[in-house]
Formats: structure tokens, C-alpha cells, sequence
């Protein structure tokens, strides 16, 4: 297989670093697009060693802020014509918060990161997607959506000005918006060579402490307890990675995968066209000019 340039998002912790490693394993190019300078480094040694490859590289993004995302995709396209493969891995879902923040741009942090960021880089590497010979977008959604079956995205108060602001809640409208978006993509990417696949992650190992340090002991017992029934960044990287580069998918879009065997729905209100069609124009206002 020809080697492909694939960029993670997150890329230094978690699934996504595992993902990364298993890519680079395979010979392929991955860039880890982080927001820490320190962590992304010290992740991309790691990478490097696990996988046994030096081409891997560190850009740095954050994806909660405009103006980074712009200097991210000058940085990449300054560099590469072409990418194959973006993983929209990072997501902000910090247990601890219980009040609302803003970025300093003005967006609810975890819409600026979730939702709207993945939608603005992507229109920025659409081009760049478009030149691969089969370009694949990968979003990520979750497993615990199932616990909130009739949740919808709240298209006139996305970022809980008007509402109380819960970050369980904020995150799991960010991933239903993110599994909406695919299927949105899918269709506009019809006659293309590019795919768009969402991949439902289920419970997954994370380090609490470096994760989330100073956590209450209440939180750190139901993490310890979550924990037990989990699966591993690695198990959980392995149907990113089937999903980035396996020939078996090259024609598969708008589908939601919960691993590479299973193909699983998603609640009606997420396919409704007029649903979908609404969130990506409200989605669009929070999209701003670059300065
Ligand atoms: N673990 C689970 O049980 C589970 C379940 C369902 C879905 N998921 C989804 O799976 C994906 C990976 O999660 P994980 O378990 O691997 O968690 P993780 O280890 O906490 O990874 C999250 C990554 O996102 C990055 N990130 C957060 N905010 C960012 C920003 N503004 N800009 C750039 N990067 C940012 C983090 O970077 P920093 O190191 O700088 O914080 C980190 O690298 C996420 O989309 C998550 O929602 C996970």
C-alpha cells in the first residue's frame, strides 16, 4: 500500500496516540495535531519508539481556537499537497466542570471543540482530502449517547447561555452533532473520492490521574469502577486504524461503526435530513472570518 499522510487530532494521549502508533506501524505518515507543545513532544517520542518510525510528526492545534486552526491547515498545506486520512480524535469532556467557559474567541468551550473545530478544519484539508486517491474523514462519537436517547442538538442555544450548564450534557450534544455532521459530509461528498464514518467508542481505559489530577473521591471510585469494565486505547485504536486504511471500506460512507465488524444506527432524529440540514447552518454561524 502506498504510504498515506494521516492527521489525528489529539494525538498524544489516549486512543488517538495508540492509533497513531499502530498507523506509523504500517508505514504510513501520522501527524499529531496537538495543543500542547510539551505533551505533544514528549507523545511523539513515544510514538516514534512504540512504532519504530520517525515519520511522525507534531503540528500544533488547538482545536477550541479559530486562529489555531487557521495556522494548523497553513502549516499542514505549506507542507503536503495531499492528506489521505483525518481522525477528529481530540474532544474536551473535563468531569470536573461544573460552570460554563468560554474560549477566548467567545464559543462554549466544548461546542468550539467537539463540533464547530472538527467542521472549520475540515473545510480548511477538504482540497487537500480531495487530491488523496481515496481521502477518508473519521469522526468520533460514544458509546454513552445510548444512555440519552432523546437527546437533540439545542440549534438556538448550543453553548447553554440560556440553559443550565451540565458538561455531560454539552459533550453528548457535541457527539450527536458529530455523527449528524458525517452523514452530512457523506452526502456532500457524493462522486468524490473522499469517505466520512463516525466511529462509536465505547468505554475506554483513561488514566485518571494524568487525566484528570485532583479529582473528588466520589469521581475517582466511579472512574476506578468504569475502569474495570473497559477496554484498552489499543483495542479501541484498532477500528480507527481498520477504519483509516483497510481497503475493505475505500467505498464505505456515512456509516457508523462501533467496531470493524459491526456497523451499528443511530437514533432516527440523527438522520433526519431537515435535523441535519439545520445544525450545519447553525453550526455555520459560529464559524467566523479570519481576522
Ligand atoms: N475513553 C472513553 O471511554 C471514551 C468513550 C466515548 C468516546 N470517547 C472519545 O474518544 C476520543 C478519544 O478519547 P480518549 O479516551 O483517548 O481521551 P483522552 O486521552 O483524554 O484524549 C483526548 C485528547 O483530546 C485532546 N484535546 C482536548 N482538547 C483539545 C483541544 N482544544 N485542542 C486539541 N486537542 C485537544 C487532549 O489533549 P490534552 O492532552 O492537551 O488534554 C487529548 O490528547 C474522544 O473524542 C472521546 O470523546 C472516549
Amino acid at each position: 500500500m502506498k504510504p498515506k499522510v494521516c492527521i489525528i487530532t489529539g494525538g498524544n494521549s489516549g486512543i488517538g496516540k495508540a492509533a497513531a502508533v499502530q498507523i506509523a506501524q504500517q508505514g504510513h505518515k501520522v501527524i499529531i495535531a496537538c495543543r500542547s507543545q510539551a505533551r505533544g513532544e514528549a507523545a511523539l517520542a513515544d510514538i516514534r519508539q512504540q512504532a519504530n518510525s520517525n515519520d511522525v510528526e507534531l503540528l500544533l492545534l488547538d482545536l477550541s481556537r479559530q486562529s489555531s486552526i487557521h495556522a494548523f491547515a497553513q502549516a499542514f498545506l505549506a507542507r503536503y499537497d495531499v492528506l489521505d486520512v483525518l481522525i477528529h480524535n481530540a474532544a474536551d469532556f473535563d468531569i470536573r466542570r461544573k460552570q460554563i467557559v468560554f474560549t477566548d474567541e467567545g464559543v462554549e468551550q466544548v461546542w468550539a471543540t467537539n463540533h464547530v473545530g472538527p467542521v472549520l478544519l475540515t473545510d480548511l484539508l477538504l482540497d487537500a482530502l480531495k487530491q488523496s486517491t481515496q481521502g477518508r474523514i473519521i469522526t468520533i462519537s460514544s458509546k454513552g449517547l445510548m444512555t440519552y436517547p432523546f437527546l437533540k442538538v439545542n440549534l438556538t442555544d448550543p453553548e447553554f447561555r440560556e440553559q443550565k450548564f451540565s458538561v455531560q450534557k454539552a459533550y453528548y450534544q457535541s457527539k450527536l452533532a458529530q455523527v449528524m455532521y458525517t452523514y452530512w459530509l457523506a452526502r456532500e461528498l457524493e462522486g468524490t473520492a473522499v469517505t466520512a464514518n463516525s466511529i462509536r467508542v465505547t468505554n475506554v481505559r483513561i488514566d485518571v490521574d494524568e487525566r484528570y489530577p485532583h479529582l473528588p473521591a466520589l469521581l475517582r471510585k466511579m472512574y476506578a469502577l468504569k475502569s474495570r469494565y473497559a477496554i484498552t486505547p489499543e483495542e479501541m485504536a484498532q477500528t480507527y486504524t481498520y477504519l483509516a486504511l483497510s481497503p475493505e471500506v475505500a467505498q464505505t460512507s456515512g456509516r457508523y461503526f462501533d467496531d470493524p465488524t459491526h456497523i451499528v444506527d443511530s437514533p432516527a432524529y440523527t438522520h433526519d435530513w431537515n435535523n441535519i440540514d439545520k445544525l450545519m447552518q447553525a453550526t455555520r454561524t459560529f464559524i467566523k472570518k479570519p481576522a
